[in-house]
């Protein structure tokens, strides 16, 4: 069963369980923590630079949520009396909407070198796209290095609109409502139906 903090877990491809909670203030020094274990290429995927450590604004940015607007998922592997922290995702709502008139957020994952490439980055998209869709976002859009095959190939996996390279980067675009219905049946969707259906 889920502790206190934790809304969900599912398995991660290898059969470890991912467990799932918002990311809270006090998770600042995980992030710290997090970020010194990450390699140079990951920092850079994800940040579009090398910083030597967080500042306190961006580490003020990535804890201190609203949860409507501005939504953090941390993620943690293992099992119950054993788990250690392993990703976080969140998505930041842009303060306009799209030229088209739409609601917008930029979205930025990590997972930590030793744990990627085992279906974490998928399993926060999920969680990303079923929060979001609920609080009133349209749609992700998001700049990605080009060169970043792994976060290209978890977004193509909902359906995003991938556009043309410029300066290195490509802009994604993926669409929440149609990406959220092919999850109707993803636990963290079934607690939002159970929810609004109480
Ligand atoms: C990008 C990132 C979030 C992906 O998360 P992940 O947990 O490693 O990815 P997953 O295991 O869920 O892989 C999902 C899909 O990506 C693709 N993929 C993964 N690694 C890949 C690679 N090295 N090359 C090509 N495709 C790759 C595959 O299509 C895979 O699906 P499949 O194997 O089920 O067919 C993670 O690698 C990461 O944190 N990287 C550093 C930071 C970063 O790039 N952040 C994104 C910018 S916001």
């Amino acid at each position: 069963m889920a502790e206190p903090g934790f809304v969900f877990s599912v398995p991660a491809r290898d059969g470890r369980l991912l467990w799932f909670r918002p990311v809270v203030p006090a998770d600042r020094s995980l992030l710290v923590e997090g970020y010194r274990h990450l390699s140079d290429d990951s920092r850079l995927k994800r940040f579009n630079a090398l910083y030597e450590e967080l500042t306190s604004e961006q580490l003020r940015f990535l804890a201190e949520l609203d949860y409507h607007d501005r939504y953090a998922w941390g993620v943690m592997i293992g099992p119950a009396d054993d788990r250690e922290g392993a990703a976080m995702g969140r998505y930041a709502r842009y303060r306009n909407p799209t030229a088209d008139g739409f609601i917008a957020a930029d979205l930025g994952i990590t997972v930590l070198d030793k744990f990627q490439g085992i279906g974490i980055g998928t399993e926060l998209v999920k969680a990303l796209i079923i929060t979001g869709h609920a609080n009133g976002i349209d749609r992700f859009v998001t700049q990605v290095l080009a060169r970043n095959d792994a976060m290209l190939g978890v977004f193509r996996l909902f359906g995003a609109e991938i556009g043309p390279v410029e300066l290195g980067t490509v802009e994604v675009t993926v669409e929440l409502a149609p990406a959220a219905e092919t999850l109707a049946d993803h636990p963290l969707s079934k607690l939002i139906a159970g929810y609004w259906s109480a």
